[in-house]
């Protein structure tokens, strides 16, 4: 018996689709935000609601800024105007991670993709947002960990096998002063073991102060930044340079940390995935932005393959605890550059 054809779907009035297009927005965890081109709400869907703690009626008709801390708050305006003015795009069709505000004052860290669509001639602008509260967390959690581990290490190993090796060194030293003063002819090889146990001991604290960087505190960033490109330089025998331009702001221990570790993992990163020969750490202060580059000639990321581990995940925390952008490109030429723009003002000096 021939199989019965089989039937062909019954087509949809504009009225079925619109409904179903209606639940798919009504259901959607995320929230979905239209504004027109000066800003001011058209409609939200029931997550909007949720996510912010708005009703919609209170929503509609006033401007999207309602639902922005400081400084985004200040922003908008200037964006949309810049973009109507200009073509500028500064988050139009790409996305990134802002701080949103609920209707009880508090802030969260949110997820935000904005696009652009145009009805009879009219400029209007979608937002979906997301709430990324939990996996900020989890980031936040990993991150400390992690420090925590290494600040432990740091210690076990200063404290433990350093003073280990410094009373060694000690009796060595001792025992080819004897040597020296019978004129025995083993002081030579007695000699010998000081100076291996001076190299094993500059060794160990390098590692120890790579795992917590006490240069940090004492001495401030630059100085421990370059203290890190000099033990790549010694440890890999590669080109690594620190420079910096501009004055560094004042600022706030744990941003300096934080700083320190984004620069760490992608130097560390540029040696042993780019098998780089040369590496340039910069520091750039113009005006109200501080720039973080770590710039290789390796064999490039590449960023369409890119299955990120625990480097660039604590990496993008950081970042956006600094509250700056992470952006990691493959350059043409071969090599990688990491880079961290964040604000001077508001962000360095307090930290969350
Ligand atoms: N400078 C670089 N050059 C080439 N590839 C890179 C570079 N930096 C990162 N990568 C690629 O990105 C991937 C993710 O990096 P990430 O630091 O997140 O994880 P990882 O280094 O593999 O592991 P972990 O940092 O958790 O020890 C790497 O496995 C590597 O393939
Ligand atoms: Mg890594």
């Amino acid at each position: 018996m021939p199989k019965p054809a089989p039937k062909s779907p019954r087509k949809r009035t504009l009225s079925e689709l619109h409904a179903r297009l209606q639940t798919i927005i009504n259901t959607v965890v995320d929230g979905i935000i239209t504004i027109d081109d000066r800003g001011i709400i058209e409609s939200v869907n029931p997550a909007t609601e949720r996510i912010f703690g708005h009703k919609a009626g209170s929503l509609i008709g006033q401007n999207v800024k309602i639902l922005m801390p400081p400084p985004w708050t200040d922003e908008h305006d200037g964006y949309i105007k810049r973009y109507r003015n200009t073509g500028t795009r500064h988050i139009i069709g790409t996305g990134r991670e802002v701080r949103g505000l609920r209707k009880d004052g508090t802030t969260f860290p949110m997820y935000l993709a904005v696009n652009e669509m145009w009805i009879d001639g009219h400029r209007f602008f979608t937002g979906i947002v997301r709430d990324i509260t939990d996996r900020k967390r989890v980031e936040q959690a990993i991150a400390q960990a992690s420090e925590e581990e290494r600040r432990q290490l740091g210690q076990e190993l200063h404290d433990g096998l350093g003073q280990q090796l410094t009373g060694i060194t000690l009796l060595a030293k001792a025992l080819q002063g004897r040597l020296i003063k019978t004129e025995h002819p083993a002081h030579a090889e007695a000699g010998e073991i000081v100076a291996l146990l001076g190299r094993a001991l500059g060794d160990m604290r390098r590692q120890a102060h790579g795992l917590y960087p006490v240069e940090l505190e004492r001495n401030g960033l630059p100085f421990a930044l370059e203290e890190l490109a000099v033990t790549y330089r010694d440890r890999y025998g590669i080109s690594c340079l620190f420079t910096q331009q501009g004055k560094l702001p004042a600022m706030d221990k744990r941003a300096a940390l934080h700083i320190y570790r984004i620069i760490q993992e992608a130097t560390h990163n540029a040696v042993r995935h780019g098998h780089a020969k040369q590496i340039c750490i910069r520091l750039e202060r113009s005006a109200n932005v501080l720039k973080i580059e770590v710039e290789d000639n390796g064999r490039g990321i590449r960023l369409r393959k890119l299955m990120p581990g625990m480097g660039i995940t604590i990496m993008r925390y950081r970042a956006s605890v600094l509250a700056g952008q992470l952006e990691i490109q493959r350059i043409k030429e071969g090599g990688t550059l990491v880079r961290v723009t964040c604000r001077v003002q508001s962000t360095l000096r307090r930290i969350l």
